[in-house]
C-alpha cells in the first residue's frame, strides 16, 4: 500500500483490551513503520516503581526512574536494557499498578519526548490512552478503538487461559472496568474520543477486518 505522505504517523487510542496493542503492531509490519506500545512505557515504570519499593503516589521517585529507561520493539517483544520484558509487564499487578502512576501529570510530562522519540523520521503507528489527544495531536490518521467490557473481558480471559493461568472471568470484567474508570476519570489527559478520530468498535469484528477497516482510513 502507497503511503499518501511520508513519514505518515497513525495514532490510536482506546480503552484495555480493545485490541490496539495487536492491530497497531500489525498496521506496523504492514506499512513498514514504527511501533510505540506507549502502555509498556508505564508499564515499565511501574516493574521499576515495584522493584524499588517506590508507592504509586510518590511522583518525585516515579519520574527518577524514567531516565533509567531504554526501550525498544523487536517483533513482539518489549525489550528493557536489551532484557525481554514482553510477560513481566503483563501481570495483573504491573496492569493495575500501571493505570495508578498514569493519573500523575508530572510523571506524564516527563515522558513525552521519550514516546515522540519514536517518531523517527519513517513514520509511526503509536497505541495507547492520548497518542491522539496529547502526544502526537497532529497525526495523519487519528483511531478510536472501542469494545464492551464484556468482550475485552472475554479476550483477556482466552489470551490468558491459552498461557496456562487460572483466571476468573467475573473478576477480569471488573479489573477492566475499574481501570475504565480510573483512565477516563483522571484529570491527567483522559482516555477520549479526539474530535477528528474515526471510531471503531470492535466487538463483531476479527483482528483482520478491523486492521482492513483501518488500512481504508488511510487517504
Ligand atoms: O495500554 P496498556 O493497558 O498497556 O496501558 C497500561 C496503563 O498505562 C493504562 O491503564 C493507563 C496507562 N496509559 C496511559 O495512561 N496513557 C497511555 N498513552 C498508555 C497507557
Amino acid at each position: 500500500m502507497k503511503l499518501p505522505k511520508v513519514p505518515y504517523l497513525i495514532a490510536i487510542d482506546g480503552p484495555a483490551g480493545s485490541g490496539k496493542g495487536t492491530i497497531a503492531k500489525l498496521i506496523s509490519d504492514k506499512l513498514n513503520l514504527n511501533y510505540l506500545d506507549s502502555g509498556a512505557i508505564y508499564r515499565v515504570i511501574a516493574l521499576g516503581a515495584i522493584a524499588n519499593n517506590i508507592p504509586s503516589d510518590q511522583v518525585l521517585k516515579l519520574i527518577s526512574l524514567v531516565g533509567t529507561i531504554n526501550m525498544k520493539f523487536e517483533g513482539g517483544d518489549v525489550l528493557l536494557n536489551k532484557e525481554i520484558i514482553t510477560d513481566k509487564i503483563r501481570t495483573s499487578e504491573i496492569s493495575k499498578f500501571s493505570s495508578e502512576i498514569a493519573v500523575h501529570s508530572r510523571l506524564r510530562d516527563e515522558i513525552l519526548n521519550l514516546q515522540r522519540s519514536f517518531n523517527q523520521g519513517n513514520g509511526l503507528v503509536a497505541e495507547g490512552r492520548d497518542m491522539t489527544t496529547v502526544v502526537f495531536p497532529n497525526a495523519d490518521l487519528k483511531v478510536y478503538l472501542d469494545a464492551s467490557p464484556h468482550e475485552r473481558a472475554n479476550r483477556r480471559y482466552k489470551q490468558l487461559k491459552l498461557k496456562g493461568n487460572n483466571v476468573n472471568i467475573l473478576s477480569l470484567t471488573s479489573e477492566i472496568e475499574a481501570r475504565d474508570k480510573r483512565d477516563k476519570e483522571r484529570k491527567a489527559s483522559p482516555l477520549k474520543i479526539a474530535d477528528e478520530a474515526k471510531v471503531l468498535n470492535t466487538d463483531d469484528l476479527t483482528i483482520g477486518q478491523t486492521v482492513d477497516k483501518i488500512l481504508t482510513f488511510i487517504i
